[in-house]
């Protein structure tokens, strides 16, 4: 564990920054396999990759760049009703997908599974458009938390149950662009 800073040694240390828990080399050792598993299990199909605004547009972008195969990108953008570092469970679409899931192998990539609420909602409102295949990529699982072990194929890392941010995870809007994952201490 290294103590963060968010843009250089001249930097004043930030005092919401907890410790990093994945540094930027192993998020990115980690989304290269990532990659390479997709492009194995999907070989002659060409995937919907659909990400869930705003917190995987960069898993998303590092993961779609390691995986061989012609993908497509759709994303959503979903609201999840509840306090900043707490959901709820209920979630309202934002903006909706543009294309048309019939037949399509959808992809579902997501930043972090908390209570699992927000997984379990997609999921079955994207089954519902009738896709040939879903199957969830999802950066984070924190452990112990969810009732039911959420029905993922991948899984990027499980880290304890505490609250992070960077790597397009955010706090009120900030902190996005770390390149890193850490606690969040504020
Ligand atoms: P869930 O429905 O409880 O699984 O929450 C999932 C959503 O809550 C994620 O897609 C994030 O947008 C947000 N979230 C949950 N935990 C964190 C966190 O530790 N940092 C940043 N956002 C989080």
């Amino acid at each position: 564990m290294s103590s963060p800073s968010l843009s250089g040694a001249s930097e004043p240390p930030d005092p919401n920054l907890g410790p990093v828990l994945i540094d930027a080399n192993e998020l990115q050792a980690r989304v290269t396999e990532l990659g390479r598993q997709i492009t194995d299990d999907y070989a002659g199909r060409a995937p919907l990759l659909v990400g869930v605004l705003k917190g995987a547009f960069m898993f998303m972008s590092d993961l779609a760049r390691a995986v061989r195969l012609p993908v497509e990108f759709d994303f959503m953008a979903v609201a999840s009703y509840g306090s900043s570092t707490k959901a709820s469970g209920v979630v309202r679409i934002v903006k909706d997908l543009d294309l048309d899931l019939s037949g399509r192998h959808v992809l579902l990539v997501e930043d972090i599974v908390d209570s699992g609420l927000t997984l379990s909602y997609l999921r079955r409102n994207l089954l519902a458009r009738g896709p040939a295949s879903l199957e969830v990529c999802a950066l984070l699982v924190k452990e112990g938390i969810q009732e039911r072990e959420p029905d993922f194929r991948y899984v990027g890392f499980r880290i304890p149950p505490t609250f992070v941010i960077g790597y397009g995870l955010d706090i009120a809007e900030r902190y996005r662009n770390l390149p890193y994952i850490c606690a969040w201490a504020g």
